[in-house]
């Protein structure tokens, strides 16, 4: 092999791997750092009514950025930050102060919400893409474009809805944001839900699914049933559902039909 293709194969290998950013300009032996165990305060937070299942984090492991604040503070950090704002201007000011979220230290651009501060309908998906990273906006790559095409099947537009992830930050190479980068981000995303005030909340794949409706059983377990979401500071709860992730539908075209009979669901219960 020669030197040239050596160092591309070593080049592919990582990019295979999932390591398709670069971060900086020294190594950092991760094994070095100290990071202590993490646990998300049982009291902190207002609660989901039909739900409260916020799971404790696990401490963070060794090739993890560092979170900064241990992880109990960046959660209660994030909790007073969040419960200050009164808009969703102000929440995305007070995000944009916020320094807790490990995810800060190899993203691009914060990824907050797109779309109607006032919307009916409000999807919640995964973690923004390498396309969302680079323009600071949700769900503008491909499953955007599908989520778009899914939305005019049902005679709405994309600027009707409200649109957001569980996690602020691209996870490197697109990886499942960890239950810590959840819980951190967690006390935005109950503000915004708040805030927002939706009808109908709609959390897009397993990952969102569990987070915001509190449960263990996957996606195709959890599409096409209604629960409710409340927080504390709520006067009533939403009506929630969960969906099957676009990414997913792109790879699995079969579920399209699936997906469809849950959009028709979500019809049904905005004109209700
Ligand atoms: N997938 C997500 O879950 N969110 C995005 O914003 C883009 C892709």
């Amino acid at each position: 092999m020669t030197s040239h293709a050596h160092v591309k194969g070593i080049l592919q290998w990582h990019i295979d791997a999932g390591v398709d950013e670069t971060v900086g300009e020294t190594p950092v032996n991760r094994f070095e750092l100290v990071d202590a165990p993490v646990r998300v305060p049982a009291t902190s937070s207002p609660g989901q009514s039909n739900t409260a299942k916020r799971s404790s984090p696990p401490p963070t492991r060794p090739g993890d950025a560092p979170a900064g604040p241990s992880g109990e503070e960046a959660v209660k950090s994030a909790y007073e930050l969040a419960e200050k704002a009164s808009d969703t201007d102000e929440l995305r000011a007070a995000l944009e102060q916020f320094d807790g979220c490990a995810l800060q230290k190899t993203a691009t651009n914060l990824v907050f919400f797109n779309g109607d501060p006032k919307a009916k309908l409000m999807f919640v998906g995964e973690a923004p893409g390498a396309q969302e990273d680079r323009q600071g906006e949700p769900f503008v790559g491909p499953s955007g474009a599908l989520l778009d095409k899914m939305l005019a099947s049902i005679g709405i537009e994309r600027s009707e809805v409200l649109v957001s992830n569980t996690v602020f930050w691209r996870p490197p190479g697109n990886r499942t944001p960890t239950p810590q980068e959840t819980a951190v981000c967690m006390p935005f995303m109950e503000r915004l839900i708040e805030l927002v005030d939706p009808d109908v909340l709609v959390t897009l794949g397993g990952p969102a699914s569990k987070a915001l409706l509190g449960e263990t059983q996957g996606v195709g377990r959890l599409r096409g049933r209604w629960f409710t979401y409340e927080t504390a500071r709520m006067s009533h709860p939403i009506d929630a559902t969960a969906m099957f992730h676009p990414a997913y539908l792109l790879r699995t075209p079969s579920q399209k039909r699936a997906a469809w009979s849950d959009l028709l669901g979500i019809q049904d219960k905005l004109s209700g």
